[in-house]
């Protein structure tokens, strides 16, 4: 029979209902993923100390470590409740949220390191934006001021850790997320001053901390007076000339916020050219979950880490929103890869990971810590890059 329609009007046609499917596809698989987070958390709610905060699952040991507030990665677990409260409404879910708020929020006025944006906004920064409750904010705004403490004029950043042995004044590459914190306490309430410290810190990592490839050092060391750069290392990472998959993402995705704030175009491109590192790299798989580090000199038999690819499909999601048609696409269908993957080959069982959503992570390989484990800031950032699609794709 001859069909009604030309040949470009039914391409069109077959492409508007394979993508009108591939969205379908994409709504149930977040929707499931909604489901099983919220089942998967009451169980971890329940293997949790009313003390601490889950911090990873070792599925050799069989046995789920808990940290103090103090750990950097504290405010996760709260953070991810309110994700999951987000997308389901499940009341039980928000008691235990509003009441890991509690036990996190002394850490406004933590000082031991620069870690207070992720302890501080990832939990009380969701909260906020979900409730709008006046107190949230507060605790914003005054972990903001206290995360200033940490900002070495000289070095025109924010000092990472405190002098050790191997480090005078390191600035890590991870520091890019606490950034989030100082620029939106400046929006909303709180001094300029605080803008100027993000922007100055991204201003200084920009210049010393990535190679002409795109890809990012660890560790840059400084002298405090002067801002000079005494050396540029490794700490999580395979070696110091190497781009561990966790620090790359987390330069992608502070660059990425760091445009949606200021709209400067340096950040920007520097977002776009650490997105074609990652994607363009030979050692990305094809499920695109990054090996640990990109230079493991075991691939491909070495760990792979779903916490960066947690982190990578949400800063893609969000770079996506700031890209020309055909990155837009390309960034999305990443994201989506990782998602999928994320969803099926690397999830829990159900029940599984004693309530952690998602497994095989890596903390730190070279200090033989936190290998092959779930992680809570891998679920946390999958559950945001589930948000991400929910509201920026598929609307
Ligand atoms: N310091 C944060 C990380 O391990 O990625």
């Amino acid at each position: 029979m001859k069909s009604f329609l030309k040949p470009g009007i039914t391409a069109g046609l077959v492409c508007f209902f394979l993508s009108a499917a591939a969205q379908k596809d994409m709504r149930t698989l977040i929707r499931n993923n909604e489901v099983f987070a919220a089942n998967q958390y009451k169980l971890l709610m329940k293997n949790t100390p009313p003390d601490k905060m889950p911090q990873n699952y070792d599925p050799a040991k069989d046995k789920l470590v808990a940290s103090g507030t103090a750990w950097w990665t504290s405010g996760f677990y709260p953070g991810t409740l309110w994700l999951i409260y987000k997308a389901t409404k499940d009341p039980e879910i928000l008691t235990e949220a509003k009441k890991r708020l509690v036990q996190e929020a002394p850490m406004q006025y933590y000082t031991g390191n620069h870690d207070i944006g992720f302890m501080i906004f990832c939990s009380f920064g969701n909260a906020y934006a979900i409730t709008k409750d006046p107190h949230y904010k507060e605790v914003i705004l005054t972990a903001a001021e206290t995360a200033t403490k940490r900002y070495r004029q000289g070095m025109k950043a924010i000092q990472s850790w405190n002098k050790s042995k191997k480090f005078n004044a390191p600035v890590i590459i991870d520091n890019m997320m606490n950034l989030e914190l100082l620029e939106w306490a400046s929006r909303n309430g709180g001094s300029k001053l605080l803008a100027e410290i993000a922007e100055n810190h991204a201003n200084t990592t920009l210049k010393n901390h990535f190679r002409p490839d795109g890809s990012s050092y660890h560790a840059v060391d400084y002298d405090t007076a002067t801002g000079a750069v005494l050396k540029k290392v490794t700490h999580q990472g395979y070696a110091d000339e190497s781009a561990w998959a966790r620090g790359q993402a987390w330069a992608l995705y502070g660059y990425t916020m760091m445009y949606r704030f200021t709209k400067k175009p340096e950040y920007l491109a520097q977002a776009h050219k650490i997105a074609a590192f990652i994607l363009d790299h030979p050692n990305l798989p094809e499920d695109k979950v990054p090996y640990w580090d990109f230079n493991a000199p075991d691939i491909p038999n070495a760990p792979r880490d779903v916490s960066a690819a947690a982190v990578m499909a949400s800063a893609l999601l969000e770079l996506a929103q700031y890209s020309n048609p055909k990155q837009k696409a390309s960034y999305r269908t990443s994201a989506a890869t990782m998602i999928r993957s994320m969803a099926t080959t690397y999830r829990s069982q159900p029940g599984g990971s004693k309530g952690f959503i998602l497994t095989r992570s890596v903390g730190n390989l070279p200090g033989r810590s936190e290998v092959n484990v779930s992680l809570s800031y891998a679920d946390y950032y999958f559950m945001e890059a589930l948000d991400r699609y929910k509201r920026w794709v598929l609307k």
